[in-house]
């Protein structure tokens, strides 16, 4: 089996219908949930492209009356969950999770108002497959509807790992499967489809703070895992302000004209 594969099958067995299977950073989790639910409207048929154990499938869910709602992910175990947690939720008309590969989408085109990805495409092993999963998701979307990737990418970790350096601190690498995003690249790639997008650049200020400050002012063993006080300061106040530039994550949200 792939690897890549292993992995989150592995994460679900380890941690089950919790958000650390998909990932610890709960104060990430919470922004990136924030920047998609701004385009989920009620009555909206919606899309979650390697949705996991579906932690935060149900919070969108939960958020917004919408007509329908769909989780696919490649791991049988992350569906397994998702499924067991609809079933103890009482969720069974409401919301549907089956497996699936964003290379390859299940569903006729133009079917969703919203399809989107947090940290999905930045699994697949090279741009040109990045490019087969990111074609499917316009594909399945209808022509005024809206795709979303909020992904990991590379600019934004370059300039970090300047501030990081400029303090003596080790560079930041992306996990070994991962494959960031190159910001020119997809904007390069979306010029040419002619379909017009923004940028929400909504983890600048908090990675300053988790991955620059926190370091400099605290000793990061002290606290394990992402309780650090500076991740919550950092967190209140990406909230209230924005800066741009090292935030990691960042949403593309494009209108799908055909
Ligand atoms: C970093 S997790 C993000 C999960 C979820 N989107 C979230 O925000 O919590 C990446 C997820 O993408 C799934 N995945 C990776 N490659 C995939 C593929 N080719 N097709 C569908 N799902 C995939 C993994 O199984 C994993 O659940």
């Amino acid at each position: 089996m792939n690897y890549i594969k292993e992995y989150w099958e592995d994460q679900a067995r380890t941690h089950g219908d919790s958000h650390v299977a998909s990932w610890g950073d709960n104060f990430m989790l919470d922004l990136e949930f924030e920047a998609i639910r701004k385009w989920v409207a009620s009555g909206d048929a919606v899309l979650d492209v390697g949705c996991a154990n579906g932690f935060s499938t149900f919070r969108q869910l939960e958020s917004c009356r919408v007509k329908s709602m769909i989780g696919i992910d490649f791991s049988d175990q992350m569906i397994k969950e998702a499924n067991e947690t609809k079933k103890k939720r009482g969720l069974e008309d409401e919301i549907r999770f089956q497996v699936g590969d964003v290379r390859s989408l299940d569903f006729p085109d133009n079917s969703f108002d919203v399809v989107y990805t947090t940290r999905v495409l930045i699994n697949l092993p090279t741009w040109e497959e990045q490019i087969i999963g990111i074609k499917e998701c316009f594909r399945v979307a209808k022509p005024d509807g809206k795709v979303i990737f909020s992904e990991a990418f590379w600019e934004p970790l370059m300039l970090l790992n300047s501030f990081r350096s400029l303090c003596n601190l080790s560079l930041l690498v992306e996990h070994d499967f991962n494959c960031y995003l190159k910001k020119s690249q997809l904007e390069k790639y979306l010029s040419g489809t002619s379909k017009p997008f923004q940028v929400d650049e909504f983890s600048s200020i908090y990675y300053l703070g988790s991955r620059l400050v926190r370091e400099m002012a605290t000793n990061p063993a002290d606290y394990p895992g992402f309780t650090n006080p500076i991740n919550k300061l950092f967190f209140d106040i990406e909230k209230e302000f924005s800066c741009k530039g090292i935030g990691i994550q960042q949403a593309y949200v494009i209108d799908n004209v055909k």
